[in-house]
């Protein structure tokens, strides 16, 4: 269908006049019902303890769906409909802000083989602004630009020119924003249009560029339409799927915030009641939003991942539940909750939700015992990690840091208040290398065959590439943006890196490039590189690059990237391990750059082979 001109409302540019006020439970079934009219079967949500082995837990409206992409028959016919809980533990460090979460609601409507674009869109269009009555003029529309040999979908910018949307608002972008999946390993995969929504109507300082993506925060994405057309092996080759399908995501509480016209998805109705619980008048969630917010995301979390069963534990999805039960712990804490106020929000989140996941009665009191079960082992592992430190020195080794970390729950924070010292990059690393396992571990237990065994480790081998070419971005970075950039955080996995940086604006499309391809020359000119033992003095004296606000201890490695002239390329104090020659990395790939906190941005990239 197209949308008739007299169908876009013609409203003022300020918000909220006219606005369709929505509760969320009213958005849900609206949505559910809109796809069910249009013959779609409505399928109830998958359990978030998935039997995907490349995922600790559901992340995406799809994964229950993956095999009748690939072909399979669908016992539920090729057009579905569903709202499917999800939980991302990559979002984690992101609560706070005003648009993430760990658990979310994700609505999505799918195709197997059935409808495309071009019925995809003309419903999203149809019922974001019928349905939802959400103002044309506050949507923006993202499409993918093409990149490498995979083509422009301008099929799709075609489609919603011919729906009425006019050109100014269907932005270009390349594979790190519009190009979707696979989740894991392999799987269908596809290019995709994006929904954001114009939250203040205002540009940044940034004037015309200010368009979705920007820091700034003015965008946030709300609907992703996924077309499937792909199927990505283990090896990162694609081919052409025998049957393409539609998959879409769109957050349940990011539509919310939409809808009901709010700045965060914590004043929405599915958070608000709760906020104002914990602090009524709302007046230091207003001072200090963030600890809030990890409040209540992380309870509504406990509450589903309790449902179902999880315990804390020091693996897999025990641990992704240990994490954010011991922060909520810290949390409560911190802000000075009563318990009382803690249990009867857990009941009323029991009851929120239960008619929509029935599996949700009697999650209220299972929360709560694992809730006080685990803070009652916290605080016997604080007792005890902390005897185990009695003795003079206040100075530990990362090592030992995380070892009371992980066996007795103190965490780097606890320690620090307690007056102790360590080094911070030999705690990430222990992090990440125990996450690492417990992945491994994941993909064992549900018959994955990721990560092979064997003497010589892919997983290992796999992080110490993406940990040299994190020097090689850091460095190409100074390059292209100037040497105010400094590192503020790294996180590795066999998959991907995440590099955090001083920098005050989102980079455009032309930088991000230029880092990705100054990158890829460092890798392909085969520049060795070199380690070396020093004093700290020594190496801050040649200028090896250090990470401010940490604690080195007196000799340290300098690993040094040499260019093909002798010159050097990095040279970064860093405890390693490293490649020899970066001709081993492959092919370097940014994949994602957005807003960490203010002033710092996130790239994440990841290493294909050639
Ligand atoms: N599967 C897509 C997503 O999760 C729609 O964003």
């Amino acid at each position: 269908m197209r949308l008739k001109s007299s169908l876009i409302p013609t409203r003022p540019q300020w918000w909220p006049t006219g606005l369709l006020k929505m509760e969320a439970d009213k958005i849900r079934q609206t949505f559910l019902d809109f796809f069910a009219q249009r013959k779609h079967r409505v399928v109830p949500s998958a359990p978030l303890v998935t039997e995907d082995p490349s995922v600790l837990l559901t992340t995406a409206g799809m994964q229950p769906f993956k095999k009748y992409f690939l072909g399979e028959t669908s016992p539920f016919g090729p057009r579905v409909t569903s709202c499917q809980k999800c939980f991302r533990t990559s979002d984690i460090e992101q609560v706070g802000d005003e648009s993430h979460l760990t658990f979310l609601e994700m609505l999505g409507n799918f195709s197997f083989g059935d409808y495309f674009k071009e019925a995809a869109a003309t419903w999203a269009l149809e019922l974001l602004s019928e349905s939802y009555g959400l103002p044309l003029e506050r949507l923006r529309f993202t499409y993918f630009k093409g990149e490498g040999s995979l083509p422009a979908d301008l099929e799709i910018k075609e489609i919603w020119q011919k729906l009425g949307i006019d050109s100014s608002v269907i932005l270009p972008y390349g594979r790190a924003d519009n190009f979707w999946g696979p989740t894991g390993r392999s799987g269908p995969c596809g290019p995709t249009t994006e929904i954001h929504y114009d939250l203040t109507g205002q540009p940044c300082s940034r004037g015309d560029q200010c368009q979705p993506g920007c820091g700034c925060g003015r965008f946030v994405e709300v609907w992703n339409l996924v077309f499937n057309q792909y199927y990505q092996d283990e090896s990162g080759n694609l081919s052409d799927l025998k049957q393409v399908g539609i998959d879409t995501g769109m957050g349940l509480e990011r539509l919310a915030l939409a809808v009901q016209g709010v700045n965060s998805i914590f004043e929405t109705d599915l958070f608000q009641p709760m906020i104002e619980r914990f602090d009524p008048g709302r007046k230091n969630y207003h001072r200090q939003p963030a600890p809030y917010r990890i409040l209540v995301d992380h309870l509504r979390g406990l509450v589903f991942l309790a449902s179902e069963g999880i315990e804390p534990s020091n693996v897999d999805r025990g641990y992704v539940l240990r994490r954010i039960v011991r922060r909520l712990i810290e949390t409560v804490e911190e802000l000075g909750i009563e318990p009382e106020k803690i249990s009867l929000s857990l009941e009323q989140l029991e009851e929120q939700y239960s008619s929509v996941y029935p599996e949700l009665k009697g999650s209220a009191a299972r929360a709560e015992k694992v809730l006080n079960q685990e803070k009652e082992r916290l605080s016997r592992a604080v007792k005890k990690g902390l005897a185990q430190l009695a003795g003079p020195g206040r100075q530990i080794s990362g090592q030992e840091a995380f070892k009371l970390y992980s066996t007795y729950g103190l965490s780097p924070q606890e320690l620090k208040k307690q007056g102790y010292q360590f080094d911070q990059v030999e705690l990430e690393r222990a992090i990440e290398a125990h996450k690492e396992v417990s992945r491994r571990g994941a993909e064992k237990k549900f018959g994955g065959h990721g990560l092979k065994e064997g003497s010589a480790s892919p997983g290992a081998d796999s992080i110490k590439k993406l940990h040299t070419a994190t020097h090689l971005l850091q460095a190409a970075l100074r390059e292209v943006l100037g040497s105010g950039v400094h590192q503020k955080g790294s996180d590795i996995n066999a998959e991907r890196l995440r590099f955090d940086f001083s920098f005050g604006r989102a980079l455009t499309e032309a930088e991000l490039a230029a880092v990705n391809r100054r990158v890829n020359q460092m890798i392909q000119s085969g520049l060795s590189v070199k380690k070396s033992r020093m004093s700290l003095e020594e190496a801050k004296a040649k200028g090896a690059l250090i990470i401010e606000g940490q604690t080195y201890p007196a000799e340290v490695d300098v690993y040094a990237i040499i260019n093909a002239d002798g010159s050097i390329c990095s040279q970064e104090v860093c405890a390693g391990p490293h490649v020899e020659n970066t001709q081993e990395l492959g092919c370097f790939n940014i994949v994602k750059e957005q807003s960490s906190s203010a002033g710092i941005r996130r790239i994440k990239a990841v290493l294909k082979d050639d």
